[in-house]
């Protein structure tokens, strides 16, 4: 029996950790902490909603005193910590909304557990999802290991190293149990179509420019969603505490190149001829400090936690075509802004 507060669940990723743990873990009741912001979508998790082991609570980490309540209220054994702002492009038109939330948000969380779980700290867990962009851009050699020093250079990746930080600092200071975990590029289900391969595919669909950044030179090594999921749920049962792991797919592809399987790929599903989707490829100005390269040697926790990817590229971002594709309503609820809407009533809030 494990009460297990996952913040951030509402999103991409959240949503399919909390669909892991809610289904697999009938014994654990799953508390979901998101504040909604447009990345969150209720509608990700309709599945699970009416589960005997899973509630949903609307509150912002940057709100230090309901933070506190609810971890006095509801006695967690662990805290899951994914909530963030997550788009690149958009820290570098508003840097200071991933200070408050990735920043200050994640330093709230650490105080109510440090608090709350006072005397008990060999009994809690606080599990930090964070990202490979900590380690910087990499040449045309090597790979993001553990101990790869920080390097970031957004705002974002920036704000997550931060946070990686003062994760470690609670740990070597105060004795709180932590892990964390550094993830490469995440894709499948439930992306929100801000994000390279949701956008492609949204675009692709309705006919529109598929923008490129500069010359589409930069790389990125794609994780499958649900692998992501399955490495959290590992590393949060088996890490030993203060371990960070990296996860990754061993699977690097320069955007273009993704960008031309993944037309290729509509081509197919939606009966266009050979080469009609690729012809929508446009490129535009590059990202302000791009980086060239991730790659992440995901080793460690494939030798010590016994970890590996389950799911080549190419029947992954055929399924993810394919869920996109099944799920028109989802993808014009988010494009259009209604699920924001329906929130701004369900809940009096903007
Ligand atoms: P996302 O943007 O899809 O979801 C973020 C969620 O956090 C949303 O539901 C949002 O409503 C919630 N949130 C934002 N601000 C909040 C606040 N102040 N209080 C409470 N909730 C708030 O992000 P994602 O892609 O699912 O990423 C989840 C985590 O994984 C992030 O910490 C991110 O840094 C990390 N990560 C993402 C990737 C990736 O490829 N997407 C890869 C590695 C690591
Ligand atoms: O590496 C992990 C990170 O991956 C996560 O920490 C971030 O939360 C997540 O957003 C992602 O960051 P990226 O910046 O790599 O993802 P994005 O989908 O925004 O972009 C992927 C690549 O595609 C990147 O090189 C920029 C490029 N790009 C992106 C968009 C949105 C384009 O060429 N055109 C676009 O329209």
């Amino acid at each position: 029996m494990k009460k297990i507060l996952i913040t951030g669940g509402a999103g991409f990723i959240g949503s399919h950790v909390v669909r892991r743990f809610v289904n697999h873990y009938p014994d654990y009741t799953i508390v979901n902490l998101d504040k909604l912001t447009y990345a969150g979508n209720l509608a990700n998790l309709t599945d699970v909603e009416n589960k005997p082991n899973y509630r949903f609570v609307k509150v912002d980490i940057t709100d230090s005193i309901a933070l506190n309540d609810l971890f006095y209220a509801e006695n967690f054994d662990a805290v899951i910590h994914l909530a963030a702002e997550s788009h690149v492009d958009r820290s570098i038109s508003d840097p200071t909304a991933f200070v408050m939330t990735n920043v200050i948000g994640t330093v709230n969380l650490l105080n109510a557990a440090k608090d709350n779980w006072k005397g008990q700290y060999d009994q809690k867990r606080f599990y930090h999802i964070s990202t490979d962009e900590v380690y910087g851009a990499l040449g045309k050699e090597g790979m993001f290991v553990e101990s790869t020093a920080y390097d970031p250079h957004s705002p974002y990746s920036a704000s997550k190293a931060s946070s990686d930080h003062f994760v470690r600092a609670y740990h070597d200071t105060y004795g709180l149990d932590c892990v964390i975990s550094n993830c490469s590029n995440n894709y499948g289900s439930h992306h929100f179509p801000e994000k390279l391969i949701p956008l492609a595919i949204n675009n692709i669909k309705n006919n529109k420019p598929v923008p490129v950044y500069g010359k589409g030179e930069n790389v990125r090594d794609w994780l499958w969603v649900e692998d992501h999921a399955r490495a959290i749920d590992v590393i949060f049962h088996k890490a030993e505490t203060g371990e960070t792991y990296n996860i990754g797919g061993h699977n690097e592809w320069k955007n273009i190149d993704l960008i031309h399987l993944l037309c290729s790929i509509m081509d197919k599903k939606l009966g266009r001829q050979e080469g009609e989707s690729a012809k929508l490829i446009t490129f535009v100005t590059d990202r302000a400090g791009h980086d060239l390269r991730y790659a992440i040697d995901s080793t460690k926790l494939q030798e010590k936690l016994g970890w590996i990817p389950s799911l080549q590229f190419e029947e992954g971002l055929e399924k993810t075509v394919d869920w996109y594709l099944e799920n028109e309503e989802w993808l014009s609820n988010v494009t259009s802004g209604n699920y924001q809407s329906y929130y701004e009533k369900q809940y009096h809030t903007k």
